[in-house]
């Protein structure tokens, strides 16, 4: 019997875990600006929700769904199904609160781990996280490109090269349109289709565009731009004219069709550069329909996810992992005391303390401190207290200087805050700037 972890499951571990929790807390704070609020929905649901909102023809739905639990009936459509994203359950959740009908015009965000049976690959696994936000009640072109400047926020504060991509897909009156279309260009073109779009072609042709194998094909395939009708248009531009007013580096990408089925109008995905083949980082758009598909009534939605995983690949470890400020070195009993009263001092003061086991001499705790990445290291012994000094050593110089302890914060804090340590929560950062 195998004790490992399963394939395409991670353990995070450390420094790994922190890049991810730096980018939920700092995604986390941004949605407070725009005053979105959290909502926790379960991680296990029924099938049948994903087949009536993600697509019953989609990939997520039609292959790589974790099933957890069989329903007794057989049918299928009430197994209950590990979530493959977050969208769905937040929409039932605001329906069965009652909110389309009580209080439609909602703003949420939420964060945690969805499960795909994909193929894994750098960059994709079958557990990975989101964090995303979903509006309800807003069927507005500004709704859309508040969205996209959260994820500008966020990719301002991280210091990240990435490019917004958008398409509109139309509405229930133009995309049957688009759709037809495309259907007699795929079936004009038939024979140079692959085996894969041969299928896609009957049951969504909208996914001919996705296709990895007909790219060069299918430059030549209708675009769904040139089919919108005036609302849609309408909303497209404004749309784009808010991100350019909010300077959000963005470009139109007519072959984003996006693999769930329920968007409308404005579609987007997040891309960057230096992350490998997976360089989508955040993905979302409008599903003006999906309210009323999963039984509420008639409310507009609008949404994205932003993978954290792939926005970790893309932040560089060492600026925003974490390394201590300072150890805490005590030489002698009464030394200890005098130690841990200072480092609640220093935590107090916004430091990352660490106190070192005194069961060890001081060379093996100095190594100790150079393993753990400190920056400095407060050596307390007993002749240093009733001198009321201590012995300040900063470790990347190897310097070490007698300071009196009533100035160690002090001097340790000022040093810290211009150097670059973290961008965890209480650590300093540059007012953004524009690219
Ligand atoms: P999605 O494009 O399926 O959209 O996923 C959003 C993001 O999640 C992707 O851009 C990617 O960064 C990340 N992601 C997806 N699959 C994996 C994976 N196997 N491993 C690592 N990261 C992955 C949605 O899920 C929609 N619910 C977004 C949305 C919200 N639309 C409207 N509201």
């Amino acid at each position: 019997m195998q004790l490992t972890k399963l394939r395409g499951f991670r353990d995070l571990i450390g420094p790994d875990a922190r890049l991810l929790g730096v980018i939920e807390a700092r995604a986390r704070a941004i949605a407070d600006r725009h005053n979105v609020a959290e909502v926790r929905v379960p991680a296990l649901e029924r099938l049948n929700l994903y087949a009536r909102s993600t697509g019953e023809t989609s990939d997520i739905v039609e292959k790589q769904l974790y099933v957890v639990q069989r329903s007794s009936e057989g049918s299928g459509a009430d197994d209950q199904v590990l979530r493959p994203e977050g969208t769905p359950g937040v929409v039932r959740a605001y329906i069965e609160a009652g909110l389309d009908r009580s209080d439609p015009e909602q703003r949420y965000f939420y964060c945690g781990p969805m499960f795909r049976y994909e193929r894994p690959q750098k960059g994709r696994y079958r557990e990975f996280y989101q964090f995303g936000v979903e509006f309800f009640g807003r069927p507005d072109a500004s709704a859309d490109a508040e969205l996209m400047v959260m994820i500008d926020e966020l990719r301002r504060e991280l210091d990240l090269e990435l490019n917004f991509e958008i398409n509109s897909l139309g509405d229930g009156r133009c995309r049957p349109l688009f759709r037809q279309a495309l259907l007699e260009w795929g079936r004009a073109h038939l024979p140079e289709l692959c085996q894969d779009c041969h299928q896609r072609l009957e049951r969504n042709p909208l996914r001919l565009l996705d296709c990895k194998i007909d790219v060069k094909l299918t430059e030549s395939a209708p675009k769904s731009i040139d089919y919108l009708c005036d609302e849609c248009q309408a909303h497209f531009d404004s749309v784009r004219e808010l991100l350019a007013d909010a300077q959000v580096p963005h470009s139109i990408n007519p072959r984003l069709v996006r693999g769930l089925d329920y968007y409308s109008r404005t579609a987007f995905e997040v891309v960057s550069t230096g992350v490998g083949a997976q360089s989508a980082i955040a993905a979302g758009g409008r599903y003006d329909g999906l309210v009323e598909a999963l039984g509420g009534a008639p409310v507009a939605g609008t949404g994205f996810a932003i993978g954290v995983d792939r926005l970790a690949l893309a932040l560089d470890p060492i600026k925003f992992g974490v390394l201590p400020d300072a150890v805490l070195i005590a030489l002698g009993n009464s030394a200890l005391r005098a130690a841990m009263q200072l480092s609640g001092e220093m935590r107090a003061a916004g430091l990352r303390v660490e106190p070192l086991s005194p069961e060890r001499g001081l060379k093996a705790l100095l190594r100790r401190a150079g393993k753990i990445g400190a920056r400095y290291a407060v050596i307390i012994g007993e002749d240093e207290i009733s001198r009321g000094m201590v012995q300040l050593r900063d470790l990347r110089q190897s310097t070490q200087h007698e300071v009196p302890r009533a100035e160690v914060t002090e001097r340790i804090a000022a040093n810290v805050a211009s150097s670059p340590r973290s961008l965890g929560e209480g650590a300093h950062l540059e007012p953004p700037t524009n690219r």
